[in-house]
């Protein structure tokens, strides 16, 4: 037997007041970025089934949304752009004129600087292949065709107002390639939130839905194998290397590890996206009544933070910051 009095951790947890002054981590409203989804042609937000309170935005609707999270306190909105048509090269993409240009203009002009405006920096949205880059003549995407349009699409989205882009793509040498086309057309000051750890995951199902795509098949010679950990260091390696600004690591939940690591080895803001299926699975077990819908949320949230990161994208944004 011990001669020292015994252990007991329990002491720290017996009321509400103890247990907030010992709590070690905490999610604050500015860590929160809203994902939103535009949708051009509509004249009503077109509900996404499959993620029950999310909605493909009309031009209007986004506008509300995107003063409601400022109003929240939530500090970013990443935009995405449903167009009415879609084609091999993706031309919706890189039209000033395309959805994603329109609402990028839209929110600036609603929200100001009050909440850092951003947009997906991918293809799969514009394309009716729904790859995330170009296909060759075999029908695989070719890598280094697609950069040469995500040169085109970063400088016209900064051109629209974005202040950080997301390459999403994954691409080798993306980060590095927009970097330098932003840079040469006089945009230094946009930031890049790269995509850094992105799996090929199940678990963007019901994004699909969001952007109505028309993927056939699969993102495995692009999007990272879920067998893999330290791959991702080599990935953040080339992104921090080629002008990262702030790094991501995707989905978030199934890849704690890879966050945690990631967050470990860097200098920079790092952020972790709840990605659509993280979001579906805790409605639908709350709407069975299986589990607590707000403490479910607040600990997947927590998690995050836990695991290291500074921001976290997610769909509950700003309900989440409006409970904080
Ligand atoms: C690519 C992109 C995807 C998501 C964000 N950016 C889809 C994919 O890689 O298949 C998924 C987001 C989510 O599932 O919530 N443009």
């Amino acid at each position: 037997m011990s001669t020292f009095p015994q252990a007991r951790p329990r002491r720290l947890r017996t009321t509400p007041a103890m247990r907030r002054m010992v709590a070690q981590h905490h999610v604050r409203p500015a860590d929160l970025i809203l994902p939103a989804f535009v949708r051009e042609g509509i004249r009503e937000p077109v509900p996404v089934s499959s993620m029950p309170g999310v909605v493909q935005h009309t031009r209007d609707s986004l506008r509300k949304a995107a003063a409601e999270a400022a109003g929240a306190g939530v500090s970013g909105i990443m935009l995405f752009g449903v167009p009415a048509a879609k084609d091999a090269v993706g031309s919706a993409a890189t039209d000033p004129d395309g959805i994603l240009q329109v609402a990028l203009r839209d929110v600036r002009a609603e929200v100001g600087d009050e909440l850092v405006v951003m947009s997906d920096l991918c293809l799969d949205e514009t394309t009716d292949h729904g790859h995330c880059g170009l296909l060759d003549a075999e029908g695989r995407v070719d890598n280094d065709a697609t950069l040469e349009r995500y040169a085109e699409m970063a400088v016209v989205q900064a051109e629209a107002g974005a202040q950080v882009l997301g390459p999403s793509g994954m691409m080798d040498g993306q980060v590095g390639f927009v970097r330098r086309a932003l840079d040469a057309a006089g945009h230094t000051e946009v930031s890049l939130l790269a995509y850094t750890a992105k799996y090929a995951s199940a678990f963007y199902g019901p994004f699909r839905e969001a952007v109505n795509s028309s993927l056939q098949g699969d993102r495995n010679t692009y999007q990272q194998d879920p067998a893999n950990a330290k791959e991702a260091l080599r990935e953040l390696a080339l992104d921090l290397a080629e002008g990262a600004d702030m790094v991501m690591v995707k989905p978030g939940l199934p890849y704690l590890d890879v966050l945690q690591r990631v967050a470990d080895a860097v200098d920079v803001p790092v952020a972790a996206y709840q990605i659509s299926g993280e979001y579906a699975m805790v409605e639908a077990a709350a709407e069975k009544g299986w589990i607590d819908r707000e403490r479910a949320i607040a600990e997947t949230l927590l998690s995050f933070k836990r695991a290291g990161a500074d921001l976290i994208l997610t769909y509950w944004a700003t309900e989440a910051a409006r409970r904080l």
